[in-house]
């Protein structure tokens, strides 16, 4: 796979103050509504603002959501919707989304709705936005106890990546961004994995060049399969493990990032991917060691049939079957494994769990 193909616009540092000037050149929009949170009102607006001066302030509105998944959800679309009537956007408005994955994907939502859509532009705040939600079209909102339930795939004008804002995110969004990163080198880059691996992950690891190979090797693969009928679904690898690990520890009230949950379900699926994917041994052994020193489970005994039925009751496994992303090699990855249910409690067990 050509990892480094199509990154079409997306944007990074002064490249992408430039080409949302040149979209605002081209377009004249009639009004300019940025969405944040509290946290990317205080840390990112103003260094966005400095750099933008040619929105101008005589159009320009503000609108901030309060931080939190619990954000992304039908009652605050509704708000931003009636925001966008009270400040009487029409159809050559813009929405610029300042934040984490939480305001990209709402924000989107929201954008892609109004008027049966109008302009919206992403300038993804948090590792895992940059890297994860920026590529692939995806928006939505949570609905019914589910995520990403209620949505569409809609595009932004442009992605702007600004690589500083990182230097005011929490050490543990920053890891779940990471894990992300990880992954995208295991399914499809072996050197990029290694690359992240000898890197610590504070804020200033993370330069435009890894971001931007990372968000390269999502990009090659939703450009092929953008509805995830086949491809796209390699994305998935440490997901049908790590999405039930994450609801496991939240109904503990021991809650993990998304991202760390993925580093803790990449761990088991390593295993996995030896018996059901022909991953070798010896290779599996190493990337696990790799990744037990950086994600480590959290000590709580897990109950197996609690465990389970949050696996089976993944959105991504079809007719009772599991189905998984494995690795058949470093940098390899499979889709549509299947396994049955009780199979994967050894592959538990040997974590200590
Ligand atoms: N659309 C997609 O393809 C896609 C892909 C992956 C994840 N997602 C979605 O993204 C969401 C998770 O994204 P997230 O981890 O960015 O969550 P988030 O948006 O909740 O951000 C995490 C936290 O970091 C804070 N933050 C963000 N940027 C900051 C900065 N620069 N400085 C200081 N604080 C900052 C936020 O206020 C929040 O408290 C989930 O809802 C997930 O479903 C979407």
């Amino acid at each position: 796979m050509n990892s480094h193909s199509n990154l079409r616009g997306v944007f990074f540092d002064e490249e992408a103050f430039q080409a949302l000037e040149s979209l605002f050149s081209k377009k004249s929009y009639s009004k300019v509504i940025l969405l944040c949170d509290a946290n990317t009102h205080e840390h990112c607006l103003p260094p966005f603002l400095a750099n933008a001066p040619f929105i101008g302030d005589s159009n320009l509105e503000i609108l901030e959501l309060e931080p939190g998944e619990e954000t992304k959800s039908i009652e605050i679309l509704a708000q931003v919707w009636d925001a966008f009537g009270a400040l009487e956007m029409d159809r050559k408005s813009i929405l610029i989304n300042i934040g984490g994955g939480v305001i990209t994907d709402l924000g989107g939502f929201a954008a892609a709705t109004y008027m049966r859509g109008i302009d919206f532009v992403n300038f993804p705040s948090s590792l895992l936005a940059m890297v994860d939600a920026s590529v692939g079209s995806k928006t939505g909102i949570n609905f019914g106890g589910f995520k990403n339930r209620i949505g569409l795939f809609s595009d932004p004008q442009l992605v702007g990546i600004i690589p500083d804002f990182l230097k005011t995110l929490a050490p543990e969004e920053l890891k779940s961004g990471w894990a992300e990163m990880l992954k995208h080198g295991l399914i499809a880059d072996d050197a990029h994995f290694q690359e992240l691996v000898n890197r610590a992950y504070k804020a200033e690891a993370f330069d435009a060049g890894i971001i931007k190979r990372s968000i390269s090797i999502k990009a090659a693969v939703v450009n092929q399969d953008k509805y995830e009928g086949g491809l796209r679904k390699i994305l998935n690898f440490g997901h049908t493990i790590g999405h039930a690990l994450e609801s496991y520890y939240h109904q503990a009230g021991q809650p993990i990032s998304h991202g760390y949950a993925v580093g803790l379900g990449m761990i088991v699926e390593l295993g996995l991917s030896v018996d059901y994917a022909d991953l070798d041994a010896a290779k599996a052994s190493a990337i696990q060691l790799q990744l037990r020193s950086e994600f480590s489970f959290p000590p709580l005994k897990i109950e197996k049939e609690t465990f389970l039925n949050l696996v089976i009751g993944d959105k991504k496994n079809s007719a009772g079957q599991l189905q998984f992303s494995l690795l058949a090699d470093a940098g390899k990855a499979v889709f549509d494994k299947q396994i049955a249910l009780e199979s994967i409690w050894p592959y538990m067990e040997r974590e200590g769990l």
